[in-house]
């Protein structure tokens, strides 16, 4: 097997992390594969917007005031817990916004396969990540939206999922034996 197909098979999603920092040039690599990825008629209508340090404080803040908030019972116990973190505590995290005044028809997809691009360049890089789909689900409320804007993250932007990024905080657990997402072959 060659390095590619062996980080496509070994990438876990790491949900403890060290508290050390994505190093500036292995995070440019991983931005500029999301960057790279295929997209629909190729558009390349989505924003690829990071935050480390006192920004993802700010973030997590503001998204904990939008938890508290809630009509979900879930997100409000939590928010309520001390050491609520979404990101998983991670030192990087990242997130996929499409910009629907570009009318993309793909968004979606076009967000995912960027995630995964990105996923995909972490584990080879010997960083790791997790999808975070939190963000969308407090995605119409307005503290953590109206903090993002004013980085640059626009309200008006439909945000397609997000991912943590750093380094693992132990040795990555061996994959299960897969049994779903069928391969059916007709040959
Ligand atoms: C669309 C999507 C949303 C996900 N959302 C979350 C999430 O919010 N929190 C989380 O811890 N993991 C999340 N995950 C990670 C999955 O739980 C994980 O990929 C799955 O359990 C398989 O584990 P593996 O990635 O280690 O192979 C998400 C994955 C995908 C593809």
């Amino acid at each position: 097997m060659n390095d590619t197909i062996n980080t496509l098979l070994s990438r876990r999603s790491v949900r403890e992390y060290q508290d050390k920092p994505v190093p500036t040039d292995l995070l440019d690599k991983i931005l500029s594969c999301g960057q790279a990825a295929p997209s629909g008629m190729n558009r390349q209508a989505c924003q690829i917007t990071v935050l480390c340090g006192k920004r993802l404080q700010g973030l997590l803040d503001a998204v904990r005031t939008d938890a508290l908030r809630s009509a979900d019972a879930f997100w409000r116990e939590a928010a309520a817990d001390p050491d609520f973190n979404f990101f998983y505590n991670a030192p990087a995290f990242i997130i996929v916004s499409a910009d629907p005044s570009r009318e993309p028809l793909t968004p979606i997809e076009d967000g995912a396969v960027i995630l995964e691009n990105m996923m995909l360049a972490a584990a080879s890089l010997g960083l790791a990540s997790c999808w975070i789909h939190s963000l969308v689900m407090i995605n119409p409320l307005r503290e953590g939206r109206a903090y993002l804007d004013k980085l640059g993250l626009p309200l008006n932007h439909r945000i397609i999922g997000s991912m943590s990024l750093g380094y693992a905080a132990s040795d990555l657990p061996e994959r299960p034996p897969l049994e779903g997402n069928n391969i059916v072959k007709i040959v």
